[in-house]
């Protein structure tokens, strides 16, 4: 069996909890391989709503297994809280959520240094979700990290000790105002919270699994323009959130990929600080806030909105080697009477392109190409046949700008408004 990875194209908040939840019936497993609690993944069915930040989408379908992998970063006490919020609304998750030993803590004091750092960097902040992701990944990658196998033993001395070297670089940030007491205290009950799970060598389960015939999907975080490699640095996250990024956040091969479903939604939205070429400051972009409801479901920030962008759209299909897309939000264009979609840009020194550029940060004129829209409702809609035709047009369009077909249009935010082409 294959292992086939679901990414956002965009800059994050493109619908994959959504869509995780519309294709967990059809896996035995879903894995999240990176990022943590600073991921929102908005799910809603039955009249409910549910976010998750570090828990797998596929936890409310049925009996799957659903495992958070090496390469996530995990905060205990946001996770107890999310994990306890969970079993309190009917959704048990003992057994049924495997943890990684290897995943990263995140300390109460990461969070701190994500403070004091973004706080030096004064108008170059990076707009962070203050979760603490950059310095427990900057632990990680410098061999300094506490990972989740460390709680099984000794952890209280190894947790002074990482914290202390923390207290000393916030000192050295002058960044002293605080008090960790009642956090810790919450962050320790996270601990023994945590304990209660079963704490897995993930990388052996996963291909085990695939070895004896079960299907897994790996669910994404965070969006390829954040990736720390390939996104608009430095204005991204601290994680490879592209395909790649599954690999070595679960242990598995490249020959192990099977689909890799890249999602994107009808327009393009971005939170935090950092460059976005087609970014609305008029009227229709305050409109595609207002209709997709467009706040971050972590933070509560105006998320900034524009229309697609197709350059930064085929470079996170190239660097992933996307093999089939889902289009999110589409109702949201639905009163739209043109739409437009960035075909190239043009580059300070007049020349066109269509290969996503180095520096996003300055000169970049984007070229629109105009279609008209289908002013038409959307959402009660249930299968392509019932498609207004500029709405047909308008995929049939970004299919061959982006040479790479879409299998799934999404036409509202509960799991019931989904079309499967
Ligand atoms: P994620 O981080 O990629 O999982 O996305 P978020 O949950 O942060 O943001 C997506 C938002 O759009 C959520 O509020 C979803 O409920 C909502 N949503 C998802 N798909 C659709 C859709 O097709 N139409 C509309 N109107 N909303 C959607
Ligand atoms: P999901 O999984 C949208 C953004 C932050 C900030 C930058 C770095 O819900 O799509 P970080 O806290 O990771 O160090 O912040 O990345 N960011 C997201 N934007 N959706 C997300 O996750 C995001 N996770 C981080 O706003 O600009
Ligand atoms: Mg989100």
């Amino acid at each position: 069996m294959k292992i086939d990875v679901l990414l956002g194209l965009q800059w994050g908040d493109e619908g994959k909890g959504k869509v995780v939840d519309v294709l967990t019936p059809r896996y035995d497993v879903v894995a999240r391989f990176q990022g943590g609690p600073n991921a929102g993944h908005t799910l809603e069915f039955e009249g409910q709503k549910f976010v998750l930040r570090s828990i797998p989408s596929g936890i409310f379908q049925g009996g799957k297994v659903n495992i958070i992998g090496n390469g996530v970063v995990l905060a205990p006490d946001l996770f107890m809280e999310e994990a306890k919020a969970l079993e309190k609304s009917g959704h048990p998750l003992h057994e049924r959520l495997h943890i990684s030993k290897k995943a990263h803590l995140i300390m109460p004091t990461h969070r701190l240094l994500d403070a004091a750092y973004e706080a030096a960097k004064g108008k170059d902040k990076v707009g962070t979700t203050g979760k603490g992701i950059g310095p427990a990944y900057t632990d990680k990658v410098s061999r300094s990290g506490l990972r989740v196998g460390d709680i099984l033993e000794n952890f209280e001395e190894k947790y002074a000790a990482h914290k202390a070297r923390h207290e000393e670089m916030l000192r050295s940030l002058n960044y002293t105002d605080y008090d960790l007491t009642e956090v810790e205290k919450t962050w320790m009950e996270g601990i023994a919270y945590l304990r209660q799970f079963p704490i897995v060598d993930s990388e052996h389960e996963v291909n085990k699994l695939l070895k004896s015939g079960k299907s897994i999907l790996a669910e994404g975080a965070q969006g390829t323009m954040l990736d720390v490699d390939f996104g608009s640095y430095p204005f991204v996250t601290s994680s490879n959130t592209i395909c790649a990024g599954a690999c070595t956040g679960l242990g598995i091969g490249p020959n192990k990929i099977g689909e890799v479903i890249g999602i994107f939604k009808a327009y393009c939205t971005r939170v935090g600080a950092g460059p976005f070429p087609t970014e609305l400051f008029d009227e229709t972009g305050k409109k595609m806030r207002d209709i997709g409801h467009e706040y971050g479901a972590v933070t509560g920030r105006e998320r900034r909105c524009g229309w697609i962008d197709l350059v930064a759209l085929r470079y996170a299909i190239m660097v992933s080697g996307v093999t089939q897309l889902i289009m999110m939000k589409s109702d949201v264009l639905d009163s739209f009477a043109t739409i437009k979609a960035c075909t190239a840009y043009q580059l300070a020194d007049g020349s066109v392109t269509r290969d996503f550029p180095y520096d996003i940060q300055t000169g970049i004129t984007p070229l629109y190409e105009e279609l008209p829209g289908w002013q038409q409702d959307l959402t009660k809609l249930t299968s392509e046949t019932q498609f207004p035709k500029a709405f047909s047009d308008y995929i049939a369009f970004l299919e061959r700008e982006l040479d790479t077909p879409i299998t799934i249009v999404s036409v509202g935010p509960d799991r019931e408004q989904t079309i499967v082409r």
